[in-house]
């Protein structure tokens, strides 16, 4: 099917971030948002582009006392022709699905979602970064805002999408990377089976904000969470995926558990490592056999992928308020070598044969 998105231009443009290499992460907002509602019997529907301002909220709406949302977390890029293309949409529509199913919320559908995507960033193309390690985060996002206090799924929905023109999440040196310090986290815990680990919602983050204040009182950049069970396994950081590498081989939380987020980045990782021939293994992975290769040597790399993070090598672990440094705590070969490629394949430097990206046409 396709949609006819009408677009309110902003009468009001906010002056674009003149630096570039000083954008952070989601410090900015572009001139116009996507909104769309959803009313049960009724389905999708007063979709628009408007200009990107504060809205008015009942106190009473569901997501505010039970925390019925989704999110989810894109890029867009600039090429060096100047046009503009995404990374593998696909996987944000089927993630935000499954999200969706988990949350009792309406599915948006995914040539709906295209339409009010391009339409946005069409409005905003201007604010798209062209410089060193940016690009245009994209945040999509839904709440059940029915006026209610049951608990139950709301009938009523917002969907919106915001864009924010962004640098690097951790900060970069100029090859694009640098180490951080992550806070093993062995009290509190992300997900537990059965929960809602794998879907993207906001309280999977509220829930984990009392462990970034560990983080925090031991100079660490984020957590590395363990599994809810037994304090023992590996899972996820903060706000990304995780892979360590022992001797030849590359290893990553298993997604059965449902506990971890089916990362898009860790997917291509995936993805790339068995086509370069790298052994790549998504297994149950104890912090005791990190510990035990880190003495014998054979911890070689930990890093951290995802949409926000891209590629980000950790350098440090911190286990029970002990320094553990990664090899030599510098940025390793194949981290540098995935973020070369990734980076490069999104923004148009290197060549997509893997056919991951969404060119958009202007
Ligand atoms: C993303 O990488 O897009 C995320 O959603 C992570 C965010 C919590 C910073």
């Amino acid at each position: 099917m396709t949609y006819e998105i009408p677009v309110t231009k902003t009468q009001n443009p906010k002056p674009r971030p003149a630096d570039e290499s000083k954008l952070g992460f989601a410090k900015y907002f572009t001139d116009h948002m996507f909104v769309m509602e959803y009313d049960e019997g009724k389905g999708w529907h007063s979709w628009r582009v408007e200009p990107h301002a504060p809205f008015l909220i009942e106190p009473a709406s569901a997501v505010l006392h039970y925390a019925q949302m989704m999110f989810e977390g894109m890029k867009a890029y600039r090429k060096p022709d100047g046009s503009i293309q995404l990374f593998r949409p696909d996987m944000n529509i089927a993630r935000m699905k499954n999200t969706c199913e988990r949350m009792c919320m309406p599915e948006v559908p995914g040539d709906l979602f295209m339409a009010g995507l391009k339409a946005v960033i069409e409005a905003d193309k201007d604010w798209v970064p062209s410089g060193k390690n940016t690009s245009l985060y994209i945040r999509p996002f839904m709440f059940g805002d029915e006026v209610s206090f049951s608990v139950l799924p709301a009938k009523h929905y917002k969907f919106m999408i915001i864009l924010s023109p962004t640098g690097s999440y951790y900060a970069a040196n100029d090859a694009g990377l640098t180490t951080a310090r992550i806070y093993v986290q062995d009290t509190y815990i992300r997900a537990a089976r059965g929960g809602t680990g794998y879907a993207k919602v906001g309280g999977n983050y509220g829930g984990g904000m009392r462990a970034s204040q560990d983080a925090i009182r031991y100079n660490c950049k984020d957590v590395l969470w363990l599994d809810a069970a037994e304090h023992k396994y590996v899972e996820e950081i903060g706000t990304s995926n995780a892979f360590f590498v022992i001797g030849d081989e590359v290893i990553t939380a298993p997604l059965d558990s449902g506990t971890i987020l089916p990362g898009i980045t860790r997917n291509s990782v995936i993805q790339l490592l068995t086509k370069w021939g790298i052994k790549v293994f998504e297994r149950k992975l104890s912090i005791d056999e990190i510990v035990a290769a880190s003495k014998d040597g054979t911890l070689k790399e930990i890093f951290a992928s995802g949409t926000a993070a891209v590629i980000s090598p950790i350098g440090w672990l911190n286990i029970k308020g002990e320094d553990m440094q990664v090899a030599d705590g510098k940025v390793g070969t194949i981290a540098q070598r995935l973020y070369d490629k990734l980076y490069g394949m999104q923004t148009g430097v290197v060549e997509d044969d893997m056919g991951w990206t969404y060119p958009l046409g202007f």
